[in-house]
């Protein structure tokens, strides 16, 4: 698959709104993700409003790309429909990586701003759109027509690899 291997974090964006068929293929993407006992403990919030993405860009340090982007898909898991709880955040990391790879396949670009496991960031971003009590967000991945888009780096490391 091409996009694996072109694939870079984006943190600058165009100033031109993602066209809608663009984003329900970002979170077809994120939904068709593997789960633990298929659990799909998700569900995605896209947030387009500019004093809601300021407020979600305030929740960590290091989410600043928010400010930037036209859009951010914030993915949460329910609390409530999680069979095995402790495979939630790893059910997680799965659909965002397919929203990424997704981005990267369209002509878009995003990148992962991590929020869990770190409860205040969560927190902050929960207060901020509202979320109902069984859910908790898990990242903010802002998203958009990218700005100086960068070669990914080969990194493969033969030296990390073991055959048995
Ligand atoms: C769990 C996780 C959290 C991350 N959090 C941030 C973040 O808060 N801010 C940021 O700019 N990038 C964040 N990133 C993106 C990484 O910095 C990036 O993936 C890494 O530097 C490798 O670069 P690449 O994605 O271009 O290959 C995060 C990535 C992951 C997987």
């Amino acid at each position: 698959m091409d996009s694996i291997f072109i694939r870079t974090s984006v943190r600058d964006f165009e100033d031109r709104v993602v066209e809608p068929h663009k984003i329900e293929k970002l979170l077809r993407a994120a939904m068709a993700a593997p789960s633990a006992v298929n659990q799909q403990p998700w569900e995605f919030y896209v947030v387009q409003n500019p004093v809601k993405l300021q407020e979600i860009a305030a929740a960590s340090p290091y989410a600043g790309p928010v400010l930037k982007a036209p859009a951010a898909i914030v993915p949460c898991y329910d609390k409530k429909r999680l069979a095995a709880v402790e495979y939630a955040d790893i059910d997680m990391s799965a659909a965002c990586e397919n929203i990424l790879l997704e981005a990267e396949q369209q002509g878009l670009g995003a990148v992962w701003l991590g929020i869990a496991p770190i409860r205040e960031r969560m927190d902050k971003v929960a207060v901020a759109i509202c979320l109902p009590e069984n859910l908790a967000a898990f990242a903010i991945i802002p998203f958009g027509y990218p700005v100086g888009k960068k070669a990914q780096q080969d990194r493969y490391d033969t030296s990390r690899v073991h055959y048995i």
